[in-house]
């Protein structure tokens, strides 16, 4: 039976993990949106660097992926180091051997991995056991690294959060309880228009009310999407059938038909407001193709983003030292 480590912090005082937006501090928020900037602009000058030189990082995706796998593995190359995808049926895991074991032992040879997975209570274990950085490549609870790139896309077409409102309409999913902890850490309105049954995690949205308290943000759950929608400033949507939930596929279309984000729900918003999706997206069902490919969509510049995110995470997470197992 593995023992339990205490929680690990950094020299940074950070965290050693990144498992969700909520426990993050939000200097460390800021912290992030100001070096993914930096390093945004330094990709176009085309500037050389080097600033994980002689590092490892593992990526081991238990769902498909193509943004955050190739995001991540393009990233760290950027900055010197190298990324190590590691086939889920090709290592031991496969065949039995505990998470705690392999994070213990991957903790030696790597300085950080991302994990993809199902249940979140899995990449809890793996930070637990692990003496490296673990970051959450996206649970069924949640997809941190979509939600903070998502601020840095927010921030550079509106230039603010304070004042905006940002509407989410579907599947009260993943991408939604961490768009929600995102919001509330920054103190953005946000409005979510979900079906019963459908909704954000419960626990999720208690906690960041408690921290909207703090930051001036609000968080406002319904089942209409008309209302959600009014008057945002951006207007957010992900599939309504997430990895994992296939087999709910009849039953899901049903409910969630009356929230797809179409031309005359867009209308609901301002004029200039922005059309986020994390992607891939399933034109004809959440989304459009009118809405998603048209004049307010910014879904190709979001997915880009998370390139200069990531690298942020990278750069505070794996430029620390690392302790021993
Ligand atoms: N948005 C996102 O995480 O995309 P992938 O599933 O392609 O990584
Ligand atoms: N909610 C989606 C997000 C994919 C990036 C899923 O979990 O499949």
């Amino acid at each position: 039976m593995a023992t339990k480590r205490p929680k690990q912090k950094r020299a940074s005082g950070y965290a050693k993990d990144l498992l969700d937006v909520a426990t993050m501090p939000r200097m460390q928020v800021d912290e992030l949106l100001r070096l993914a900037a930096a390093l945004k602009a330094k990709h176009q000058r085309g500037t050389a660097h080097s600033l994980l030189a002689g590092k490892t990082l593992g990526l081991l995706f238990q769902k498909p992926s193509t943004r955050t796998r190739v995001s991540f593995e393009a990233g760290m190359n950027q900055l010197g180091g190298h990324a190590l995808v590691l086939p889920v049926g090709e290592i031991q895991l496969s065949r039995g051997e505990s998470v705690a074991d392999t994070a213990r032992v991957l903790s030696r040879y790597l300085d950080g991995i991302v994990i993809r997975t199902y249940d979140h209570a899995i990449v809890q274990e793996w930070a637990a056991e692990s003496t490296m950085p673990v970051i959450n490549g996206l649970t069924d609870l949640s997809h941190p690294c979509q939600a903070l790139s998502d601020l840095m896309t927010i921030k550079e077409r509106k230039g603010r959060f304070k004042g905006l409102k940002v509407a989410y309409v579907g599947d009260g999913n993943n991408v939604a309880n961490s768009l929600i902890e995102a919001a509330a850490k920054v103190g953005m309105q946000i409005a979510l228009g979900c079906p019963a049954g459908y909704q954000p995690d419960q626990h999720v949205v208690d906690r960041a009310r408690l921290e909207a308290a703090r930051t001036g943000a609000a968080i406002e759950v319904c089942v209409d999407p008309q209302i959600a929608v009014k008057e945002a400033d951006v207007v957010y949507t992900d599939v309504w059938i997430s990895m994992g939930r296939e087999r709910e596929q009849a039953r899901r279309l049903r409910a969630l038909s009356p929230y797809q984000l179409n031309g005359r729900l867009l209308q609901k918003a301002k004029p200039d407001a922005i059309v986020m999706h994390c992607l891939p997206a399933h034109r004809g069902e959440e989304i459009t193709a009118e809405v998603l490919d048209g004049p307010q969509s910014v879904v190709i510049d979001q997915a880009e983003n998370r390139l200069h995110m990531q690298k942020a995470i990278l750069v505070q997470l794996l430029r620390q030292k690392k302790g021993r197992a």
